[in-house]
């Protein structure tokens, strides 16, 4: 794994949210990144990042080149940033949620547009088109169980 990474961070959750590019270190890895684990946070990053090209060596399907890899790998790290939008009552229950705590969970996709749109305008309009999909469509399924559309198979937008 790196020693240093590139991460999209959002600081702030009431009234003023702003998004910035900033360094973490892997020896001082920060307990929250974006409202998760920063171990998490990485993670995924690093993650997109292979499979994404992974997926374009092998494939040639994508039109992915090495900007917009790097591009979706930042995204990548707003992906929950909706959660910040939930209660943390629910966020950290422990045990079955209610149905009614589920959906409200699920919110947490949705309520990207409010934060992105509101405060994204700083973020390269590229980057911030793959965080809007990311934050939308992460918990799409392949086949169509996921939401908070149900989209199927290539619906799904591939950096998502
Ligand atoms: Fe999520
Ligand atoms: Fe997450």
């Amino acid at each position: 794994m790196p020693t240093e990474y590139d991460a999209l961070t959002m600081t702030g959750s009431g009234g003023a949210v702003s998004f910035a590019l900033t360094k973490i270190s892997a020896d001082k890895m920060p307990e929250t990144i974006n409202g998760e684990s920063g171990h998490h946070i990485c993670y995924v990053k690093v993650l997109t990042e292979l499979i994404a090209r992974e997926l374009t060596g092998q494939t040639g399907r994508y039109g992915l080149d090495e900007e917009k890899i790097g591009q979706i790998a930042l995204a990548s790290c707003l992906h929950d940033i909706g959660k910040s939008r939930i209660p943390q009552a629910i966020l950290e229950k422990r045990g079955v949620l209610t149905p009614v705590e589920y959906d409200i969970v699920k919110k947490h996709t949705t309520l990207w547009g409010e934060l992105i749109d509101r405060f994204g305008a700083s973020l390269d309009p590229q980057i911030r088109a793959f965080a809007r999909d990311v934050c939308l469509f992460h918990h799409e399924r392949f086949d169509g169980t996921g939401y908070p559309h149900g989209l199927k198979g290539s619906d799904i937008p591939i950096w998502a």
